[in-house]
């Protein structure tokens, strides 16, 4: 931490509201109106946030879909002005917020790298020096001199990614570009921001990837519905973000549709929820439609033991027909380290032919082995074929997270099952 302990970010009961218009001409009627009347209905994004971020700090910010992290993101970067409250940033900021920002598509890559440099703080002929750098970190190559309008979406955020870490700024805000571009870019890209973590810089990153936050994060917030729900450690919050969710999963499904523990196939329950979907892979005849562990009891299982027995439902609904139908799954790990995999093949399972339109539903029932504890996850998977040769139709890396108690001490990734004798001479 520096020497001076003024915050990077002080941010103190902020609110933003947004007016809403159901339909356009109110906004009109609004105008016209002499009496001040409104006509439209207000919308709190974020309410009475408080936060205070050492230099230094790595913070990630999660929460649901419209939770107001990347309000409170353009908040701290100037683009947007709270409502209500105060924010207070000490020192240059380089922001890589959602796509589009700070990029003006009718413009050239080269054009763009110059304008928005400039806009982040950065003097002309420093740009020049380090335009080399940028675009070879960018990989963009010719198309450097083409309109960022005719870039992928990839290419987009890779520039501006490119752009924004070579700022060299005090404070960056990262909001959700990492899940964009392909897996050797989002290494660099971690990479380069774990080194400016080492620098000392102060780094706000929202991320739906749990795993990426608790890997490069010192501290966490959860916001929910505008407001800030947690404030800890990355695995704390990570933990009650995953709670917050299985709990709003659990009352979607009808209690109708809960496990009894039996498991037989006429009574296992179509699931239609994926809690996690980032990067998802395959031909498309078939799509993962939902992904539940459920624990003996019926209910839905985040948090599970050594020994525990549970039941993993994967419903899959058919685009095309399957002549040969596999549902499956890997479980790895929080390094990303596989631990094991199963499908209906492997296990002697063989299901029919599925017409388009139905929807198949797996049920594997097993007991949790002797894990270290921590976090594991799961990908569920539908293919076609046997289990020698087959083509994914569909696999949804890390779509289902769970935590492994502790039950007692573990050396290394999991208790053996060891018997021991011995005998003296
Ligand atoms: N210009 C706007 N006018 C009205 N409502 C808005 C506007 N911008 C955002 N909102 C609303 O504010 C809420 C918070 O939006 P925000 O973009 O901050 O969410 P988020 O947490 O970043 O979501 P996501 O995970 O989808 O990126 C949402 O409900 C959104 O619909
Ligand atoms: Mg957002």
């Amino acid at each position: 931490m520096s020497s001076d302990a003024k915050p990077a970010v002080f941010l103190r009961q902020v609110s933003k509201k947004y007016p809403i218009y159901d339909h356009p001409s109110q906004k009109l009627l609004e105008l016209l109106s002499f009496r001040r009347k409104q006509f439209h209905r207000e919308f709190w994004a974020l309410q009475d946030v408080d936060l205070v971020v050492m230099p230094g700090t790595t913070l990630g910010i999660v929460g649901q879909n419209g939770s107001g992290k990347s309000t409170l993101l353009q908040i701290v970067a100037g683009i947007l002005k709270q409502t209500r409250g105060d924010c207070f940033i000490k020192g240059t900021v380089a922001a890589l917020l959602e796509l589009g920002s700070g990029f003006n598509p009718e413009f050239t890559g080269r054009e763009n790298v110059f304008m928005s440099g400039a806009i982040m703080g950065m003097r002309h002929d420093e740009i020049r020096r380090r335009f080399k750098e940028i675009i070879d970190f960018a990989e963009i190559g010719e198309f450097i001199d083409r309109p960022v309008k005719t870039y992928s979406t990839g290419m987009f955020m890779r520039l501006a990614f490119a752009v924004a870490i070579h700022v060299d700024p005090e404070i960056l805000l990262v909001d959700e570009a990492l899940a964009v571009g392909d897996l050797i870019f989002q290494h660099r890209c971690i990479n380069r921001i774990r080194r400016m973590r080492d620098q000392g810089k102060t780094i706000l990153f929202v991320t739906h990837d749990l795993q990426a936050m608790t890997r490069f994060c010192d501290r966490a917030i959860l916001l929910d519905a505008g407001r800030k729900l947690e404030d800890g450690s990355p695995e704390h919050v990570s933990q009650k973000y995953q709670a917050l969710i299985f709990e709003r999963e659990r009352k979607s499904i009808g209690a109708d549709q809960v496990w009894q523990g039996n498991g037989s196939a006429q009574e296992l329950p179509v699931v239609s929820t994926i809690p996690y979907v980032h990067h998802r892979y395959g031909n498309g005849s078939a799509r993962i439609s939902g992904i539940i562990l459920y624990s003996k009891d019926g209910k839905v299982a985040n948090e599970v033991k050594a020994d525990q027995e549970v039941l993993l439902v994967i419903s899959a609904r058919i685009e095309r027909s399957l002549e040969h139908p596999i549902i499956g799954f890997t479980v790895r790990d929080r390094m990303g380290v596989e631990i094991t995999s199963s499908n209906t093949s492997y296990e002697g399972l063989h299901l029919p032919a599925a017409a388009p339109g139905s929807v198949i539903t797996a049920g594997f029932r097993m007991h949790i082995p002797m894990l270290r504890p921590g976090s594991y996850s799961i990908s569920p998977a539908i293919a076609q074929g046997n289990i020698w040769e087959h083509s994914i139709e569909d696999w949804i890396d890390n779509a289902y997270i769970i935590d492994v108690l502790e039950t007692g001490l573990i050396y290394g990734a999991m208790r053996w099952p060891v018997e021991v004798s011995f005998r003296i001479s």
